[in-house]
């Protein structure tokens, strides 16, 4: 059964990706072509030529002002997608159009929406405004993950393996240590683990960014918006110095990790991820260092990740998985995208997918 949940808004690139020459890239199993407007509006079509299929995006093909010639026959198409010539004949055909997608640049992202273009409510894209916003610096990257997107979902749902998978980065004994708490907005769709380490070790991660030297303050609270959208919220600061009751943290270093899991196919993600600071906003040193730490553990999930997309591929069905505490905010996220899924399918969602959180 396909895992791709329809009817849903999805990261496509970052804006900065797209400008004034053919994009394309693959989202969701469908193969799609953006570029900008010479106003400066992305677009986003089908990268398949109506004609005979030839790839927009594939030289020949061209844009000419705000049109894209076809490099095989030189169908043209503008802005929405439609024909508006053909080569040896003045008619165009009236279906001659390719599909053309609801788009939406937003937070440094441009959002693209995959199943029914009717069902597309721009309202109902979840925001990470740190990316895009005065006060706040943030370095980005996007790395292919030749592995099923709900994989790294688990992955990011669970922190505790960071203890492990990422030791000397930002994994530290106090993270595997420390129980969770799970949250399940059942109505907005939202599931929310918190961990919060009183006196933990400071990993390089923070060490280096933030200069404190002994030991923190860790708080890690996750906010994820299925499918597609995780957020995590970290807040450091030394030991025993907590935010004001007013809310206001002036002594606190927060840093808020946004993931976009992007399902490429139904076996391989683009797996986007940003990192926003709001200290040393000018520093191009701990930029570099964060952007290059935060790479190398993407990385290390991508290792981990596309060798368990393997082991899952090469077993039989009806593996049983064992869950304990750690994974009760993957298993809420399971949960729900199993309802989005469904409904995507337009089916009808059985009572047990909607159940609040709870290891298993
Ligand atoms: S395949 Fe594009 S014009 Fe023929
Ligand atoms: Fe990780």
């Amino acid at each position: 059964m396909p895992s791709i949940v329809q009817n849903q808004w999805y990261v496509a690139a970052y804006g900065r990706e797209i400008g004034r020459e053919l994009f394309a890239r693959t989202i969701c199993g469908e193969s799609i072509l953006f570029w900008r407007t010479s106003a400066g509006a992305v677009t986003a079509m089908s990268d398949r030529c109506v004609h005979r299929r030839f790839p927009l995006s594939q030289s020949p093909s061209h844009l000419a002002d705000d049109t894209v010639v076809c490099g095989y026959h030189g169908f043209t198409y503008d802005a929405g997608g439609v024909c508006v010539a053909v080569p040896g004949q003045t008619r165009v055909p009236r279906t001659a159009r390719l599909k053309s997608y609801p788009v939406v640049e937003q937070d440094g992202f441009v959002w693209v929406f995959i199943g029914d273009p009717d069902r597309a409510d721009v309202t109902a894209i979840p925001r990470a405004p740190w990316l895009d916003q005065e006060g706040y610096t943030t370095v980005c990257g996007m790395e292919p993950l030749a592995a099923r997107a709900s994989l790294l979902i688990d992955n990011l749902m669970d922190l505790s393996h960071e203890t492990y998978l990422h030791g000397g980065y930002i994994g530290t004994p106090e993270v595997a240590n420390t129980p969770i708490t799970t949250e399940v907005d059942e109505e907005a769709g939202v599931v929310y683990v918190s961990r919060h380490m009183d006196d933990a070790d400071c990993p390089p991660f923070y060490a280096k960014s933030t200069g404190i030297t002994g030991r923190i303050v860790r708080w890690q609270d996750i906010e994820f918006h299925p499918p597609c959208l995780y957020l995590l919220h970290s807040r450091v600061a030394p030991v025993g110095v907590l935010p004001n009751d007013d809310g206001t943290d002036p002594e606190g270093f927060h840093v808020e990790v946004v993931y976009a899991i992007t399902p490429e196919t139904e076996s391989s993600t683009h797996d986007f991820w940003a990192v926003a600071r709001d200290f040393a906003l000018d520093d191009e040193g701990v930029s570099d260092f964060l952007r290059e730490s935060n790479r190398t553990v993407v990385l290390q999930d991508v290792t981990a990740l596309d060798v368990l997309e393997n082991v899952l591929t090469g077993e039989p069905d009806g593996y049983q998985e064992l869950s304990i505490n750690i994974d009760t905010g993957g298993l809420a996220a399971r949960r729900i995208i199993a309802r989005m899924a469904a409904e995507g399918r337009g089916e009808t969602v059985p009572a047990s997918v909607t159940t609040s959180a709870g290891a298993r």
